[in-house]
């Protein structure tokens, strides 16, 4: 029989939240447009927006900002920041940054030409436009399993590495400039990359002397899939598989704002002197001196810690089995999810929750708002309003294939009691389905729309 376990940890400091009446909801979704980033995170009772820079800290984290060095150059902090990315990942060379982006930043323009492809499983937003800004060209290759939602494919991250190699065949060698490969996979649920997938890329992209850059923002999460769903890793600990999986590539970008388990922070990692100096000078310029790159020492300090902590077992444990907590409530109740639930999160089918909303109606908003006001939840919409573009030759609507409804859940910020009231919610509004109607936008902004856009909804 399987013991019941229960958090890794006891609870020290609390932060109250609101719950609101449904009238109070109402009037403020109202106000700000139908969009949920419109909203004062105090009109909000549980906060699944996202999963970055919502961590709570530990309370050796909390300790750690007390020892914070702010010397311009050379503080202490940095040096054990870089012995535990060092000891973790690998990789040699480390500058910290004051976010993914800017990590991101550097990352694309020392590897970009124009006119060049920068291939991957699925690029995350922010990624995408420093690729274009720099005139590059982004490139998905996820596996077909990663873009149907019913799939039970253990590695739904992984990379069509034929499809990869023939596009390197066609378009040449030199067309290529890196190949970048996000795990976990944000875009599609959080969906990890196996280990097999991660070795072949390599092997493929080396051949043809491109290089490999992992985008590391849930690089714990996705080790913890390798040990529990890949065969040979399940006695392995999370940190030789981190450091198998760095082995293969030849640096990383990372938001520490997700798997370093601090609010703010950023690394740019290689094992290559020749990359390292080009991106200090660019660090330079753009983050600060490279022994701080954005980041206060006492930062530093939290995010070394937090890397180690992240790492731990049952930690990992825990934290996937929170998501996997909700998901099942959420399938005990027919809600229609992506599955296998990923590392960071539960994503909502909405095509499937609301078949007869088209997606120039915006059914993913649909849920997003119904469940703020139901429940005081506030989610994020990835589907029509976050990813349609226009056809720039014919002005037609491009939709995406996913239109998802993303919970993202912060680590060790909420418990399972909140989980409860998420699915509940959630519930509710799927058995009521057919009252849902769709969205109009009435503003949009040229790029990145679904931050500032504004709703109206459909008589
Ligand atoms: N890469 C991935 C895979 C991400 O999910 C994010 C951020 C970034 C890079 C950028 O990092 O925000 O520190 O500059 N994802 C957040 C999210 C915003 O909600 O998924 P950043």
């Amino acid at each position: 029989m399987k013991k019941i376990t229960a958090e890794p940890y006891r609870i020290k400091v609390v932060e109250p939240i609101k719950m609101s009446t449904r009238e109070e909801r109402e009037q403020w979704i109202r106000d700000a447009g139908y969009n949920v980033f419109g909203l004062k995170a105090e009109q909000v009772y549980i906060d699944l927006l996202t999963d970055s820079g919502t961590s709570a800290m530990s309370d050796n984290q909390w300790a750690g900002l007390m020892l914070g060095d702010e010397s311009y150059a050379g503080c202490r902090n940095f040096y054990n920041l870089e012995a535990t990315v060092q000891d973790i990942f690998g990789f040699k060379y480390v500058l910290p940054t004051h976010q993914g982006r800017g990590a991101e930043n550097i990352m694309t323009q020392i590897f970009i030409k124009p006119g060049t492809y920068v291939l991957g499983n699925m690029h995350f937003d922010s990624t995408r436009g420093h690729i274009k800004l720099k005139g590059g060209i982004p490139v998905d290759l996820v596996i077909d399993e990663g873009l149907d939602p019913q799939s039970q494919h253990p590695f739904k991250g992984n990379i069509n590495v034929e499809k990869m190699e023939s596009f390197i065949k066609e378009h040449g060698p030199d067309k290529i400039s890196f190949v970048l490969i996000t795990v976990t996979c944000n875009n599609n649920g959080g969906q990890p990359v196996s280990m097999v997938n991660i070795k072949s890329t390599c092997e493929v992209a080396s051949k043809y002397n491109i290089p490999v850059m992992f985008d590391a923002a849930r690089f714990a999460e996705n080790c913890y899939f390798i040990r529990t769903r890949e065969k040979g890793y399940e006695n392995k600990s999370i940190k030789e598989i981190a450091r198998e999986m760095f082995s293969y590539g030849d640096g990383c970008v990372m938001s520490s704002k997700k798997d370093g388990l601090v609010n703010i922070g950023g690394l740019f990692c290689t094992k290559h002197k020749e990359i390292y100096e080009q991106a200090i000078q660019l660090s330079i310029v753009y983050e600060g001196f490279p022994t701080y790159g954005g980041q206060a020492g006492r930062d530093m300090e939290a995010l070394s810690r937090g890397l180690q902590e992240v790492i731990q077992e049952p930690y990992l444990a825990d934290r996937i089995g929170q998501v996997q907590y909700l998901g099942q409530k959420l399938k005990d109740r027919n809600v229609p999810i992506v599955e296998p639930v990923g590392g960071h999160g539960v994503y909502v089918d909405a095509k499937r929750f609301l078949p007869n909303i088209p997606q120039s109606q915006f059914p993913g908003q649909a849920i997003v708002v119904a469940l703020y006001i139901n429940s005081g939840v506030r989610c994020v919409e990835l589907g029509t309003s976050a990813f349609a573009e226009k056809d720039e030759k014919t002005g037609e609507m491009i939709y995406p294939d996913l239109e998802l409804v993303r919970l993202a859940i912060p680590r060790r910020v909420y418990t399972n009691r909140h989980m409860d009231v998420v699915a509940e919610g959630l519930a509710d509004i799927y058995d009521r389905r057919h009252e849902l109607k769709g969205f109009k936008i009435v503003y949009e902004a040229p790029v990145l729309r679904h931050f500032t856009a504004r709703f109206e909804p459909l008589k």
